[in-house]
């Protein structure tokens, strides 16, 4: 039954209806008064060319959603087809993300991952409430490529995407 009891769209509905559009896994993080946080985050979306914006949609009250909005910047990792289990990692609530991982700083101290697919750090530009979600938008500041295959999320499974063009690696900074 897709419809909950004020004749509405359910939720369990919309979550398995959303699963057919295949997407893309980041890890969006964001570093607060000295401290690291980030989370698995498939909403990012380009948004805008000139001038070069993206945005994501954060839980609202989630420790990453505070830590973006405290520090008004983030990065985005994307995720190459053999990091299924750091998306697992970073979607779990209430640990410590970080911890035993080999992290450095990027450009504004933004976390980046070791051996993702693709590395972009935004300056918060707007943060607009939508309903339980925070939509966060930034202006990017620096983005890069490496070559690699792609982690999916389709219907609540990882798969793994190849592209034979996408072998080369690029680096932009603004
Ligand atoms: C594949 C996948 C995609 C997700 N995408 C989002 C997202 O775009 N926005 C969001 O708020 N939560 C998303 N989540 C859930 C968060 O990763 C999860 O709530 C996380 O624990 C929040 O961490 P935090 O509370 O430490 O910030 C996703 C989870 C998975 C497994």
């Amino acid at each position: 039954m897709s419809v909950d009891a004020q004749g509405g769209v359910c939720q369990d509905a919309f979550r398995r209806v959303m699963g057919h559009l295949p997407t893309g896994v980041t890890i969006v993080a964001a570093t607060s008064a000295g401290e690291r946080h980030g989370m698995t985050a498939n909403t990012v979306t380009s948004v805008s060319l000139d001038p070069v914006m993206l945005l994501v949609c954060l839980v609202r009250g989630s420790r990453t959603a505070r830590a973006v909005r405290e520090s008004r910047a983030f990065s985005v990792n994307v995720l190459r087809h053999d990091q299924e289990a750091i998306s697992h990692r970073f979607a779990c609530r209430g640990v410590d993300h970080f911890e035993g991982l080999d992290v450095v700083d990027g450009p504004r101290d933004l976390p980046r991952l070791p051996g993702c697919l693709a590395f972009v750090c935004c300056r918060v530009e707007d943060v607009m409430a939508a309903g339980d979600h925070d939509i966060v938008l930034g202006e990017v500041e620096h983005c890069e490529a490496a070559g690699g295959d792609a982690l999916v999320f389709f219907q609540g499974a990882y798969l793994r995407v190849s592209c034979d063009a996408a072998a080369g690696g690029s680096t932009w900074s603004g």
